[in-house]
Order: structure tokens, then C-alpha cells, then sequence
């Protein structure tokens, strides 16, 4: 009885894996001048604690394509890269870039970095300290008239 239900189970799983969601393809050569300038220390924040989702800098991990836990990641790559490449940044317009501003302040102190992500990710968890200098870094480029 154990043992049916466990190969039933593996060959589900199996069956699983043909069930993929697919991310554009990284573009072969990307602009370096597109990618966000900000102060080191930001930088630096937001390459750790972003770029996995936000930009074509994403290490995968390895179980990150194994079905069905790659829908789960492979969705939060792909619309994170839609709202949101900074290696991108210089192809927006300031409309948009005004929008992510805000954004950012917006979600920095609960929903962004994903806590999922943190969970597994420890190396991508910032104080409340770091979140403070990046909303002030956000909010230091909002604009009133957007
Ligand atoms: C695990 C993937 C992941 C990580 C890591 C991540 N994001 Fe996101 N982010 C997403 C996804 C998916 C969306 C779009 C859908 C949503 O809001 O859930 C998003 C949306 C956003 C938005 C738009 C939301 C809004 O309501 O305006 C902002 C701004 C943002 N992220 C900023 C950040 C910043 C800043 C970091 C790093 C400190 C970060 N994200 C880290 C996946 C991620």
C-alpha cells in the first residue's frame, strides 16, 4: 500500500516537471549604462536583497526548476522583472520611475524583499535600519508633480 502511493507520488512529480513557466530570455548584450546609479551603500542593498527578482542578475537555485515549487519562482522572476529591472532603469521614463520611487518607499518596510524569499534567503534580509536608508533614498527622489 505505502509503496504504490509513494510511486504514484514520484510519478506525479514526474509528470509535473513537464508543466514549466517560462522567463523572456535574458537579452544577449544589456546596456550598463542602463542600470541604476545610486550611492554605493544602496547599491549595494539592493544587489543583495533585489536583484535575484529585479533585475537579469538571478541565481536560480537548484530547486528553483523543479516543478512545482519553480512555478512559485519562476512567476515571482518574471513579474519582478516586469515591474521592476533595475538594469533596465535607464530605459524608463521619469513617469515610471516615479512610480517605482514611491513604490519602494512604499513596500520597504514589509512586502519587499518577498518574505518567502527571506525565509530561504538570509543573505537578502536588511535591518530596519538598512530599509530606512533605502524609503529615505526613495523618497529623497519623489517628485510633487508626478
Ligand atoms: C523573490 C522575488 C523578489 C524579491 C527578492 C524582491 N521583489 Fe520586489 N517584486 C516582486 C514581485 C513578484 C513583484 C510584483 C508583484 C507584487 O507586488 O507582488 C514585485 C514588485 C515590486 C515593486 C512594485 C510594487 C508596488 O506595489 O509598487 C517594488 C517597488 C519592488 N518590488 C521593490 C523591491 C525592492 C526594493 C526589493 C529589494 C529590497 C525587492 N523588490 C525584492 C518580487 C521580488
Amino acid at each position: 500500500m505505502f509503496k504504490t502511493i509513494l510511486v504514484w507520488l514520484i510519478g506525479m512529480l514526474i509528470l509535473l516537471q513537464a508543466i514549466q513557466i517560462s522567463i523572456p530570455p535574458v537579452p544577449k548584450s544589456i546596456n550598463p549604462q542602463n542600470e541604476i546609479k545610486a550611492p554605493k551603500e544602496i547599491m549595494t542593498m539592493l544587489r543583495t536583497s533585489c536583484y535575484d527578482c529585479h533585475s537579469y542578475k538571478t541565481k536560480m537555485p537548484w530547486y528553483g526548476n523543479i516543478a512545482p515549487v519553480s512555478w512559485e519562482v519562476k512567476s515571482h522572476i518574471k513579474e519582478g522583472r516586469e515591474w521592476l529591472n533595475f538594469q533596465e532603469w535607464g530605459t524608463y521614463d521619469a513617469k515610471k520611475k516615479q512610480k517605482i520611487y514611491k513604490g519602494i518607499a512604499k513596500t520597504i518596510n514589509f512586502s519587499m524583499p518577498m518574505p518567502m524569499y527571506l525565509i530561504i534567503h538570509k543573505q537578502a534580509k536588511l535591518t530596519r535600519e538598512q530599509r530606512m536608508k533605502i524609503k529615505k533614498w526613495a523618497e529623497s527622489h519623489i517628485k510633487e508633480e508626478y
